[in-house]
């Protein structure tokens, strides 16, 4: 597998009880290297924008009011396998259900503010990461 690059959201629950560097470290311990980052605080609609893939689920209003509710830190992480290996490094979506170990099982206080988001396929990730980052912004 070649290096792969995938997108990543450290979310408001995670950076209001200052839990930054504690999940960077977590995606550096698993080989994923930061190459951009930003803090940042979205508006709802730019929330709303970004996971408008979710727009007839439920819980997208309450997702977009969290995400605005506090500034985020959105990064490109880069290593091999990045994709799977951000997943597996975050931990199931609810912490409930997350493995041992993995940010959400440490961080994560509920299904919805679950400290990290990460794309899950290789076409979200260039997307992710187009909405967020120029080319030149991405140093690896
Ligand atoms: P994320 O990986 O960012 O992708 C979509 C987000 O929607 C997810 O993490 C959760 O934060 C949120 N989400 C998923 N299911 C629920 C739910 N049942 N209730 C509230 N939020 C949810």
């Amino acid at each position: 597998m070649a290096l792969q690059r995938t997108f990543s959201i450290i979310k408001p629950d995670a950076t209001k009880r200052n839990l930054t560097g504690k999940i960077v470290a977590k995606f550096e311990e698993a080989g994923l290297r930061v190459v951009a980052s930003k803090r940042i605080h979205l508006s709802k609609a730019q929330a709303g924008e970004f996971y408008a893939v979710h727009a007839e689920r439920p819980f997208y209003d309450e997702l977009c009011e969290f995400m605005a509710s506090a500034p985020i830190v959105a990064q490109v992480l880069e290593g091999e396998d990045a994709i799977a290996k951000n997943r597996e490094v975050m931990g199931a979506t609810n912490p409930a259900d997350a493995a041992p170990g993995t940010i959400r099982a440490e961080f994560a206080e509920s299904v919805g503010e679950n400290s990290v988001h990460g794309s899950d396929a290789p076409e979200t990730a260039a997307v992710e990461i187009a909405y967020f980052f120029s080319g030149l912004e991405l140093v690896g």
